[in-house]
């Protein structure tokens, strides 16, 4: 018998989360080696004082595990196992930070229906978080190198004519739709409103050279502009044509770079432009879709005040009859 007590209580005192036992008033009788580390209480100071005292834990809403409200006294009263999966145990002996921990309660009955008292545990999940963001991070990166090689493979078949274009009717709507999701993820603190008229006439074009089109202008708008800056995604037609509008309020393009903006690896030697990453093809592609779908694209901009690149492609009613297909260079 004593030599099972031995155990459960080495069971206890090395168990490699937080432990923390307390009576039906919530009074500490018990806290173990990883409960007085991350608590900063030695256990002898600890056992005899209400849990408040000790701990304070708190969900990402704020509510204290031990307040009269908290999960705690709930555990106590309904008996019923409470687990948090985000909550933040704050010091309350050191100034250092709050760990991000998860915690569950579970009431303990010797006889009888009500809980006699409840083990609290605490299981701080600093390392899981570190590691679910540096597989972030290594996602971020993969799909960098992704769209590097998506935009390699694209540049070498524009350059080798290997490219064909086959014009259909394009529902604007739609493709704009697509762009938008893709690109909302990466805002980062930017807004983006894309204002697409209900009646727009389809285009004359193709869809996926249309999205890439589209992708890498937001994209470079997001680059080049601050968190809190506003990009705003227009469209509208004319009687031959219907135009694309991507402003933004970012770094703007200086008058002298601004011939060069479309060349192959071109980017502005300016220390805002160096800072993000790129390889300077985004434009090139852009320049060389628009022009095989038989369409313009300009650019306007002040240094430290925005930039708006604009996309001009025919509608479908005014070319449905002269360009059914059109194959550019050797297949
Ligand atoms: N919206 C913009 N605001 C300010 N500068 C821009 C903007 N768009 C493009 N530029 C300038 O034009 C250069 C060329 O753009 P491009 O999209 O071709 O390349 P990138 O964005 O540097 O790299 P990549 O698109 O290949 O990842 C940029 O490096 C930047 O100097
Ligand atoms: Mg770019």
């Amino acid at each position: 018998m004593a030599r099972e007590r031995t155990l459960s209580e080495q069971a206890f005192e090395q168990f490699p989360q937080a432990l923390i036992l307390v009576d039906r008033e919530t009074t500490v009788l018990s806290l173990n080696a990883v409960g007085e580390r991350l608590t900063g209480w030695a256990s002898r100071d600890a056992i005899g004082r209400p849990a408040a005292d000790i701990l304070e834990v708190r969900t990402e809403t704020g509510v204290n595990l031990c307040a009269p409200n908290g999960a705690l006294r709930r555990a106590l009263r309904l008996g019923t196992r409470i687990n948090t999966h985000f909550a933040y145990l704050f010091r309350l002996r050191t100034s250092d930070d709050p760990v991000r921990v998860s915690y569950s309660v579970s009431p303990i009955r010797l006889k009888g229906k009500t809980p006699d008292a409840a083990v609290i545990i605490i299981h701080d999940v600093t390392p899981e978080l570190e590691t679910i963001e540096l597989l972030q991070d290594l996602h971020g990166q993969a799909d960098r190198m992704e769209r590097l090689i998506g935009d390699i493979l694209a540049v070498s078949r524009i350059d080798s004519g290997r490219i064909s274009v086959d014009l259909s009717r394009v529902d604007i709507g739609s493709v704009v739709g697509h762009v938008c999701d893709e690109v909302r993820p990466m805002l980062n603190g930017r807004s983006l409103k894309c204002r697409v008229p209900e009646d727009l006439p389809p285009v004359m074009g193709e869809a996926r050279k249309l999205h890439q089109i589209l992708v890498n202008l937001l994209t470079n708008a997001i680059k080049y502009s601050e968190p809190g800056t506003q990009i705003t995604f227009n469209t509208r037609a004319d009687q031959s044509a219907v135009r694309f509008e991507v402003s933004d309020q970012g770094v703007g393009i200086r008058k002298e770079h601004m011939p060069r903006l479309f060349e192959k690896f071109y980017r502005a030697d300016d220390p805002i432009v160096r800072r993000t990453s790129g390889t300077g093809l985004g434009l090139y592609i852009v320049r060389s879709l628009v022009t095989m779908l038989g369409g313009q694209v300009h650019v306007r901009s002040r240094h430290g005040k925005g930039t708006v690149f604009t996309v001009i492609l025919p509608r479908a009613e005014a070319t449905t009859r002269t360009r059914p297909r059109v194959a550019v260079g050797a297949q």
